[in-house]
């Protein structure tokens, strides 16, 4: 790392679990440019528990951050003010050349907003997605940090098209590829076989019945845990789904908040249902690397399993990565149970989709990003 102040200073923002494989390939990428960037790293605390942060920060040998907001969890208001209230002192005191943001979450729009208005310049990786559903928080986070940002990065072609209707000038914005997918290939060799996170994670259960395929879970999205009754509906499906297939379920802490709120513990205690707690990074690669099927609602995944040629379910109405549903392994299934057995039983009776891999996840996404950032600066 360049210390030296002649070097200018990119200010890397993280918040939450899906930020870190995506700012371990930059921070690795501007650092390395020839010496003419100095990349310092900033985690504001939105996610916090060991198993959702530190365990990322080991198993991906990010450093740990220069600087920790420690902001943790609260409403939406709450969190992303806190955030901005405790950013604007380290942008005073860092003096930054530019603020980079990653992703869609609370972390990327609050930390993009007090930038933006300092006239710091704000570099957005992962622009331009869309899933036309404004009534997901990351929508909103997307379509107006993307408003606001002076160089936007993005990771498939429609995410120029989508930008440039919003009127980003074209100039911005450079297709660069996807830094999760460098994160996936630099890490793919290291991944944890099934066998071995067994042994960690569970303790206590007969697990033979997993050890001749599975299909692999996650659920996450308001829209599919927040209501008891769509939650219900859709753990009642997995069971079902389990009988044919079993099926491992790492739980995303609000997820199992939701499932007790909602009183449907026994749900999770089927034996070909594995409920796991959130897994590690190479863990979670090692799973999915080898399931059968993978049923999820989050994006990154849609798009990890587009990469490793793994069918996916994807569990929502839409989607704002359309290329792997256009060229990759993806469907959308929406959470109708009669639509998602249909699909599933399809999978498993022909092995599902078979796809290729986007152009330009090729795992060089962040050296492309860093090039640009460089003639950009200096
Ligand atoms: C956030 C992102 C979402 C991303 C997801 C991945 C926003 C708007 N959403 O959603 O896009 O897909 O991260 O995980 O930024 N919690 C813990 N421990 C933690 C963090 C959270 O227990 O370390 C619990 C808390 O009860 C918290 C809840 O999870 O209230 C939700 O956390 P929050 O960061 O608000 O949103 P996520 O659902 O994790």
């Amino acid at each position: 790392m360049v210390s030296a102040r002649s070097a200018k200073r990119v200010l890397c923002v993280v918040g939450a679990r899906p930020n870190f494989m995506k700012i371990a390939p930059v921070m690795r990428a501007l650092n390395a440019a020839g010496n003419r960037l100095d990349a310092r790293l900033l985690h504001t605390g939105q996610h916090y528990d060991a198993a959702m942060k530190q365990s990322f920060f080991e198993q991906l040998r990010i450093p740990e951050p220069d600087i920790d907001l420690g902001v943790g969890s609260a409403s939406h208001a709450v969190q992303t003010a806190e955030i901005m209230k405790r950013f604007e002192p380290v942008v005073d005191e860092l003096k930054p050349d530019a603020v980079l943001v990653v992703g869609d979450v609370n972390s990327t729009i609050a930390c993009a907003l007090v930038a933006v208005k300092k006239q710091v310049p704000v570099i957005h990786v992962e622009a331009g997605l869309r899933s036309g559903d404004r009534t997901m928080p990351e929508e909103i986070n997307r379509v107006l940090t993307d408003q606001i940002s002076d160089l936007l990065f993005t990771t498939e072609r429609d995410g120029e098209i989508n930008l440039l209707r919003e009127g980003v000038d074209a100039a911005r914005v450079h297709f660069v590829g996807n830094v999760m997918i460098d994160t996936l290939l630099y890490n793919l060799e290291e991944a944890v076989p099934f066998a071995e996170t067994i042994k960690v994670y569970v303790k206590g259960k007969p697990v033979s019945n997993f050890s001749s395929g599975y299909g692999l879970v996650t659920l996450h999205r308001p829209g599919n845990v927040d209501d008891p009754v769509v939650l219900d509906r859709l753990l009642r499906t997995l069971v079902m789904l389990s009988e044919a297939k079993p099926l491992i379920f790492p739980v995303h802490p609000r997820t199992m908040q939701c499932i007790r709120r909602a009183g449907l513990e026994h749900l999770m205690s089927g034996a070909n249902l594995l409920a796991l707690p959130p897994l590690g990074y190479l863990n979670m690669l090692g799973l999915m690397k080898d399931a059968s099927v993978v049923l999820t609602d989050s994006g990154g995944i849609q798009e990890e399993t587009t990469a490793l040629g793994v069918p996916c379910l994807t569990l929502r109405e839409n989607t704002e990565r359309p290329v792997t549903v256009s060229e990759g392994t993806n469907t959308i299934v929406g959470s109708d149970p009669d639509k998602i057995a249909l699909c599933f039983t399809d999978v498993m009776e022909t092995g599902g989709k078979v796809g290729r891999v986007p152009e330009y996840w090729d795992g060089r996404a962040a050296e492309r990003i860093a090039l640009v950032v460089e003639n950009w600066l200096c």
